[in-house]
């Protein structure tokens, strides 16, 4: 019997947490603002930045919400990142992705200021974390570390895959798990072998972007299992990138989709911006 890891009971736990020293640092008037800026209207984009906000809502942070049409120019955009990074009233500055094509990505996840990079999408933050200084790390990962540690999962000399190699998720992962002390393989599309690879992991990571990839053929009897991807199925449903059904009962624990890896990156953004950096 497998244990389903519970990433909305868990994200809840950490939100309750966070709401007290919120509500701290309010008292104290130490309490700086989220400011999220989005370019554009993406429906899914829309729907996250519409969860930031309740999150924020919830926990007891203030948040600026910053709806630019999609022909905002580049400029025009690097001037509010600017605006916002001077700006003392705000504590984490956000931009949503993706942008669009005429806007360079680089050049305004770089002109956000690392010490508001509440996402950790900062080479600044990036370097930090691979040298295990302390700094901002990526929501997402640092979400799946919160998921095994309050489960109950060791992480130290384990061997974990990961298959996926993102710079928001993969790579940061790696980094996470590596400064917990296990033992890290990273899998990407050119990887030969994977299923033989994947099915040596004590702890295997699917953040590849594609619909139920990973079936039980790649799955070690006892594993646990963390499903990052979120995709619809052909009925238009929501699925990982792990068929649970068939990987389940060969796991020891798994987490579903939805309610597993989705809930906590947003929990995670709001412990960045209470604790000002990540654990
Ligand atoms: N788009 C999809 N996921 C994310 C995320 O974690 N942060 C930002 N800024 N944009 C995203």
């Amino acid at each position: 019997m497998y244990k389903l890891i519970d990433g909305k009971k868990i994200s809840q736990e950490i939100k309750d947490e966070l709401k007290e020293k919120a509500a701290a640092m309010k008292r104290e008037g130490k309490a700086r603002a989220l400011a999220v800026i989005q370019v554009g209207d993406d429906p899914a984009s829309s729907v996250y930045v519409g969860n930031k906000k309740k999150a924020c809502d919830y926990v007891g942070i203030e948040s600026q919400t910053y709806k630019l049409k999609e022909e905002t120019t580049q400029e025009e955009l690097l001037e509010l990142v600017e605006k916002l990074n001077a700006d003392d009233a705000v504590g984490g500055i956000l931009v949503q992705l993706p942008l669009p094509s005429h806007i360079n990505e680089y050049k305004v996840l770089t002109a956000i200021s690392p010490d508001k990079d509440v996402d950790g999408f900062h080479p600044v933050n990036v370097g930090n974390l691979s040298i295990g200084r302390p700094g901002f790390v990526s929501c997402t990962p640092a979400g799946v570390i919160q998921l095994l540690k309050r489960s109950g999962i060791e992480i130290e000399g384990k061997e974990c895959v990961i298959i996926g190699r993102s710079n928001i998720v993969g790579k940061p992962m790696a980094m996470l798990l590596l400064r917990e002390n296990a033992t890290v393989t990273v899998c990407h599309s050119k990887t030969k072998n994977l299923k033989e690879i994947a099915k040596r992991a004590d702890i295997l990571v699917a953040a590849v972007g594609r619909p139920k990839f990973v079936t039980a053929d790649f799955v070690k009897e006892g594993a646990v299992v963390i499903d990052v991807g979120i995709n619809r199925d052909q009925n238009n449903k929501l699925c990982g990138d792990v068929d649970f059904d068939s990987v389940a009962e060969h796991t020891s624990a798994i987490t579903p989709v939805p309610g597993g890896v989705g809930p906590m990156t947003v929990a995670m953004l709001m412990y960045n911006c209470v604790e000002g950096f990540c654990i």
